[in-house]
């Protein structure tokens, strides 16, 4: 029998790609190639992670599925705009992403560029209009969070960081860490906690301490999986983090202190949520198979 963490994983998986092909799947005339770059860019088998984190924290505050909708497919747009720019030879220069070859090695760079452009604001547009019982308000607070987590003073910020050498300096790497990824992911527990409108102030803290810490440790994770994980595993290329001379974690203290930092990270993160009893057992559960993961 497939367990309950499964079991919503597919149902993440099924309800963002559904929302995915309402918008896609009317042929726009005018750019057919980027039409086709962008259905590319989203239908290539990403895990979802952060739509299960906005479903996940929704659902533990009690809020009906379906006024999760939006928000999990406009932070999963935003995420594969991400991962679209940073594959760009400017970037990483990583020629595979999720086991196939990455949007510009199909499309090329300048379509790939659009991609990523066109599915940031698709994910706005997601939040404004899809239909769903969500608030003027709550919209409004959702496109706060999401350009916030997006922007300077998150990923593309991180981003800009970790192009710019990274850091040899465990504090300012745990900092571009927290920017380049954990924004996103805190993003998506936070948009989780507007749909539900929550009015505790220390369930609220205690949610945001546990997507923290998830979320460098999801980093953490990757960086692990960048030296340990063959490509056919990680459907990326395995090294790229030293081909291209970035200071990693586990470059810079070792693998087995990283595996420790895990460790802690997700103890932390539970110890966050203490507070929600048996309705926090799914976002435990997330934390701990996040915090694992092999690809
Ligand atoms: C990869 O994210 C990029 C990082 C922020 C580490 P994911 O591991 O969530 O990628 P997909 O969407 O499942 O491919
Ligand atoms: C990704 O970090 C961060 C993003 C914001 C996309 P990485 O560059 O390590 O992610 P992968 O390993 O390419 O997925
Ligand atoms: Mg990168
Ligand atoms: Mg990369
Ligand atoms: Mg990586």
């Amino acid at each position: 029998m497939k367990s309950e963490l499964t079991q919503l994983i597919a149902l993440c998986q099924s309800r963002t790609e559904n929302l995915f092909t309402e918008y896609l799947k009317e042929p726009v005339a005018a750019a057919p190639l980027l039409q086709e770059a962008i259905t590319y860019a989203v239908f290539n088998g990403g895990k979802r992670i952060r739509p299960l984190l906005v479903y996940a924290t929704g659902l533990a505050l009690g809020t009906p599925l379906e006024n999760l909708d939006p928000a999990a497919a406009a932070v999963e747009l935003m995420h594969a705009y991400s991962l679209v720019h940073d594959d760009l030879p400017a970037m990483d220069n990583a020629d595979t992403r999720r086991g196939k070859p990455s949007c510009h090695k199909v499309y090329g760079e300048a379509v790939a560029i659009l991609a990523g452009d066109a599915l940031q604001s698709l994910a706005f547009q997601v939040i404004i209009a899809q239909p769903a019982q969500i608030l003027p308000h709550q919209r409004l607070k959702m496109l706060g969070i999401l350009s916030e987590a997006s922007g300077l003073n998150g990923m593309a910020g991180g981003q800009a960081l970790d192009m710019a050498a990274g850091s040899n300096n465990l504090v300012d790497l745990l900092n571009l860490y927290r920017l380049k990824t954990g924004a996103l992911l805190l993003a998506s527990v936070q948009m989780g906690m507007v749909s539900a409108e929550i009015t505790d102030a220390g369930l609220a803290a205690g949610l945001t301490k546990y997507a923290e810490c998830v979320g460098l440790g999801f980093q953490l994770r990757d960086d692990l999986l960048d030296i340990e994980s063959s490509s056919a595993v990680s459907g990326k290329p395995q090294g790229l983090d030293v081909v291209n001379s970035k200071m990693t974690y586990p470059l810079l203290v070792g693998v087995e202190k990283t595996r420790l930092k895990i460790g802690e990270l997700h103890e932390e993160a539970l110890a966050g949520i203490a507070g929600l009893g048996k309705d926090g057992a799914m976002l435990r559960e997330i934390s701990g198979y996040l915090l694992s993961r092999v690809s």
